[in-house]
């Protein structure tokens, strides 16, 4: 959730580039942000609350002298938002300062017993536990910094990552649980959560284990595993293309990758995803799982769908939150397909976790090769969608999608159509939904700024994308938002429809239309505003968006589209800013 840089080398004085790489990483927590540099010996923090810029601006991070250094964006888990509240934070001493990201679940214990021995903490965060432990235990193992990390990490209890400055210019990092890379290039040496913190300076990286421990000490990175056994790890070339994000002519990330959308979603269908041992793990199973977090949960509910009415495999779907009390039960004969555009969410991994140790088979559909699921995973394919820096995903959610109706293409022995000819004319027609920004953009105009209730009716594959378009609205938009199963309707919420509720009907022309129709008609006699978003229109829509003609199952692909740009837009008109929602972060590695 947080993010976590270290650096040491020639390349520039630390504070500017600690600073820019923060803005790199800003996607993964926003709420406040801190670099520590040392000079002369003294480690210098300066910290505060706000977006990297704002707080770059307020207090000149970047003026911060010295070449060593860390930084830390915060998103809060444990302590308000305040200043003193960000990272980094100091030993008693002020001689080792300290980023962290991740939970340490017994830092109340931790905390009283250092107190106890007369530490000071000055925040209410449990980082700062992580300083105080290896102040006590850089003291007590007579200064060795592997010891004193070792004996530290073994105290604390959670995932974590974190970094830790030293007034003798040493720079240690931990892992566990949470991810921490290393970067190596001729001149400088990096400690990251992501390889878009050094990847303008070097696409060599090392991504350490769980239990790993690395000192980075007079040019030279040493790594230790758990038991203190002094290990190497391979290095990997990482893709530069993953640190070429910027927002080109468009005004945020999140609408220039709604429009990447054409010519992105063919891309995870290329030949470097090998489709065909991926479902030959389906196809050799007794049990087939679908697990995800969020949006990628609302791809796993669609892939239920398709997998099981149109391969006739039965598939359950779990909520990583809610399957982590479940995948104990997995039987071994089973796989889990695992979906998320990070590979790093907590709740995924730690469902998987246990499944895999109960000898399920673990298949992933990451964006992040070298992700913590695609590594974990028997067998993974990639979204290949280009990172996702605006914090809702989007283009990551068709690729999910283009993926899933690929395994399903295959496992039914082709039983739908998603052939090559089939896919350009996808690829046209979703370009063809792209055009109607302008549209979509009027039609949002015109809505009562201050729409209190959007409801999102579809039936069979579209409730799903009726479900992630009310996502999209809710997180970018802060506006009340339910996808509705439309049948659902009379057995409850037409109760909470008037004259002041919006209802989106997702209804193309197939087995459900007439159906959505009906549940329409109930919704307009309830005085409601109807937006239509179908290819066919309807005398009871107030505003009708078209659809292309489809096959009648690819409908979601082109469906999602108006819905993300309504989100969009609906945001923009609030004058909110829809690349960082409030109290959110893309990538969610705590539980
Ligand atoms: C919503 C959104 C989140 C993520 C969820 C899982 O727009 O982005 O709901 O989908 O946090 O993230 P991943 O897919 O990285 O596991």
């Amino acid at each position: 959730m947080c993010s976590i840089i270290g650096y040491s080398g020639q390349l520039t004085l630390a504070a500017p580039l600690l600073v820019e790489s923060l803005k790199k990483m800003e996607y993964r927590g926003y709420d406040s942000v801190g670099i520590a540099t040392l000079n002369k010996g003294n480690i210098l923090v300066s910290k505060g609350v706000g977006k990297v810029a704002e707080v770059d601006q307020q207090m000149q991070l970047n003026k911060l002298p010295g070449e060593i250094g860390i930084g830390h964006t915060r998103w809060a888990t444990h302590g308000g938002v305040t200043d003193t509240n960000a990272h980094p934070h100091y030993s008693c001493s002020a001689n080792i300062a300290v980023v962290h990201n991740g939970i340490i679940e017994n830092y109340q214990e931790l905390k009283s017993e250092l107190e106890k021995e007369g530490h000071i903490f000055k925040s209410q965060t449990d980082s700062e536990v992580i300083a105080h432990l290896l102040e006590r235990d850089y003291e007590q193992s007579n200064s060795s910094i592997v010891d004193a990390m070792t004996n530290t990490c073994k105290k604390i209890r959670g995932s974590f990552a974190f970094v830790a400055v030293f007034n003798n210019g040493v720079i240690a990092g931990a892992r566990f649980d949470e991810p921490l890379i290393i970067g190596i290039s001729s001149d400088a040496l990096f400690l990251s959560s992501d390889v878009l913190g050094f990847l303008k300076y070097t696409d060599k990286a090392i991504f350490l284990d769980n239990g790993d421990i690395v000192i980075i000490e007079d040019k030279k990175y040493t790594i230790f595993d758990a038991s203190r056994k002094n290990v190497n790890r391979p290095v990997t070339q990482v893709a530069w293309e993953l640190g070429s994000a910027d927002k080109g002519k468009f005004a945020h990330y999140t609408i220039k990758e709604i429009h990447e959308q054409s010519s992105t979603m063919l891309k995870p269908l290329e030949p470097s995803n090998d489709f065909e041992t991926f479902c030959k793990y389906i196809n050799n199973a007794s049990n087939v799982y679908i697990t995800g977090s969020g949006t990628s949960y609302n791809c796993g509910l669609l892939g239920k769908l398709l997998l099981s009415k149109f391969a006739r495999k039965r598939t359950e779907v779990y909520m990583s939150s809610e399957f982590q009390y479940f995948s104990d039960t997995v039987e071994p004969d089973s796989v889990v397909i695992a979906i998320s555009q990070s590979g790093e969410t907590a709740d995924v991994l730690h469902s998987v976790k246990q499944a895999k140790e109960n000898g399920a088979k673990i298949l992933s559909i990451v964006n992040i090769p070298t992700s913590s699921l695609a590594r974990m995973s028997d067998c993974f394919v990639t979204l290949n969608c280009g990172p996702e820096i605006g914090v809702a995903a989007t283009k990551s959610f068709l690729n999910q999608l283009m993926i899933l109706y690929k395994i399903v293409y295959i496992i039914s022995g082709q039983n739908i159509r998603f052939d090559s000819a089939e896919l350009v004319k996808l690829q046209k027609s979703v370009q063809s939904v792209l055009d109607l920004d302008f549209k979509i953009r009027n039609i949002i105009g015109s809505l009562d700024h201050n729409v209190k209730d959007i409801y999102i009716l579809g039936r069979s594959i579209h409730y799903p994308i009726a479900l992630e378009g009310s996502l999209k609205i809710k997180e970018l938009a802060y506006v009340h938002a339910e996808g509705i199963a439309a049948g659902e309707l009379k057995h409850g919420p037409l109760a909470l429809i008037d004259k002041e509720s919006v209802v989106i009907v997702l209804n193309p022309n197939d087995e459900t239309y007439r159906d959505v129709l009906s549940s329409t008609n109930e919704i307009k006699s309830r005085g409601a505003f109807i937006i239509g978003i179908s290819d066919l229109k309807n005398d009871l829509y107030d505003v009708f968006i078209e659809l292309p003609k489809l096959e009648r199952y690819l409908y979601p692909i082109v469906e999602i589209i108006p819905l993300q740009m309504m989100s969009y837009y609906l945001a923009v008109q609030k004058q909110l800013d829809p690349d960082y929602p409030r109290n959110l972060a893309k990538s969610v590695t705590v539980k």
